[in-house]
């Protein structure tokens, strides 16, 4: 993956710019960036981390059972747990 490209999420309608890392979770990219998402549990049950993904959707996993369970619909409309979403590339 070319350095330059960055993943977009909104969350509480601020955007964030955060560098995937291959196998990290975007919350703790972020956390390592220090992109000031909003989290809790980090195991997929708060919802804290809850994003809206902008671009990026061919980069990373696909929702994890815990997605589906806490997001239903949500999940067609872009959104992901930032503690469960991963980089695949
Ligand atoms: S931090 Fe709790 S669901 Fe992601």
């Amino acid at each position: 993956m070319s350095k330059e490209q960055s993943i977009q999420v909104k969350q509480y309608e601020e955007m964030y710019s955060i560098q995937p890392v291959k196998g990290q979770s975007l919350l703790a990219s972020a956390f390592e960036q220090e992109v000031p998402l909003d989290f809790k549990c980090q195991k997929g049950n708060c919802t804290r981390c809850r994003v809206e993904l902008l671009n990026g959707n061919d980069l990373v996993n696909n929702p994890t059972p815990k997605e589906h369970e806490k997001l239903e619909e949500e999940l067609e409309q872009g959104y992901r747990l930032a503690c469960q979403t991963v980089p695949l590339k």
